[in-house]
């Protein structure tokens, strides 16, 4: 079943018919692997508001602020490279503005974040970071760092974010950050919650748990440091250093796909316990529009990650193609 495109009012009764009747034709006609579906029901289950983090939780922004403290007083005299990857509209760099005192002048500050809305508002807002030494905003996919310099990030910093971020990005991802990494005193930070508060369910949000964030950091090659922070969600924070080898990213993307398996698996079981609830008139219509997004969103990443594995692949075949030409060439 597959909703018209921007035709709002087929879409709603395509969601109140599913919602009426959710054991019958209509369940059995969904496709998962359709994308449509996907952004379709995140819209509906899911409406994507940000965080709030000051009415949340203050240990997120202050463990980066403790180890902005810490490079600033381990290295008095230089400048600090801050690479602040899914920005948002700055709650941070204002946080470390308030928080860490005239050193804040040894700070250079790059905020990076896909969301237009997000970097609009930070150029307009410029004028507040004038106190860093240096203040850039770059709008980018989180894993297209290729362009800030190789070895030039002294904390690189992923703020309530790892949740939003598609998981096949992963190994790219840290693979980028192990690049950028200062290889001495450089320092990835990410900190997250386990789950989302009860009351802010997202479907598009995957979450992860401490020791899987330890588990797949550790597939990929980093040494990790993670703690546990009971705040209203759990919060955890993961600490890696460079990894001079480089990472290992088909190590990290079995993992990832592992886990999201997984995740896929309890997600279809609780969606089943919610068909047979709603079948007998139960009012889990908000439980069961949150799973089913989340069903999407799982499959929806899933089907990037075979996509990206057989790319990878065909290129693959293409490189020893290429190089068997070119050895033929040798040869005559
Ligand atoms: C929950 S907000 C957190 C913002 C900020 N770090 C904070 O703590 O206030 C998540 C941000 O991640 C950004 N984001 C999500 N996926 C991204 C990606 N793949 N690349 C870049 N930014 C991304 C979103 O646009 C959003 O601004």
């Amino acid at each position: 079943m597959r909703p018209p495109v921007d035709e709002n009012r087929a879409r709603l009764a395509v969601l109140a018919r599913v919602v009426a009747k959710p054991d019958g034709d209509y369940l059995r006609q969904i496709d998962l692997d359709n994308l449509e579906l996907g952004s379709f029901f995140r819209r509906y289950a899911s409406p994507p508001e940000p965080v709030d983090l000051d009415s949340r939780s203050s240990i997120r922004e202050d463990v980066v602020i403790q180890e902005l403290a810490r490079l600033l007083a381990d290295h008095p005299s230089d400048v600090v490279r801050v690479l602040d990857v899914c920005c948002g509209a700055g709650s941070l760099p204002r946080k470390v503005l308030r928080s860490v005192g005239p050193d804040v002048a040894r700070i250079e500050y790059h905020a990076v974040d896909r969301d237009t809305g997000c970097v609009e508002t930070l150029k307009s807002l410029r004028f507040e970071f004038t106190g860093f030494s240096d203040f850039r905003i770059m709008q980018r996919q989180a894993s297209d760092l290729a362009d800030f310099e190789q070895g030039g990030a002294d904390l690189i910093v992923l703020n309530n974010a790892l949740h939003e971020i598609s998981p096949h990005l992963y190994p790219e991802l840290f693979s980028n950050f192990n690049c950028l990494l200062q290889p001495v005193r450089g320092r990835i930070c990410v900190v997250d919650m386990e789950s989302l508060p009860a009351d802010s369910p997202e479907a598009i949000a995957i979450n992860w748990s401490a020791a899987e964030v330890r588990t797949f950091l550790r597939a990929a090659g980093f040494s990790p440091e993670v703690t546990l922070h009971q705040k209203q969600t759990i919060v955890y924070q993961a600490h890696a250093r460079h990894v001079p080898e480089g990472i290992d990213e088909g190590a990290i993307r079995l993992v990832i796909r592992e886990m999201l398996l997984g995740k896929l698996n309890a997600a279809i079981n609780l969606r089943r316990q919610l068909d047979a609830a709603l079948a007998r008139g139960a009012d889990e219509f908000r439980s069961w529009l949150v799973i089913t997004g989340s069903i999407a969103r799982l499959s929806e990443v899933l089907a990037a990650m075979s996509a990206s594995d057989d790319a990878s692949k065909r290129n693959e075949s293409g490189a020893t193609n290429r190089s068997v030409a070119g050895d033929e060439l040798l040869l005559k």
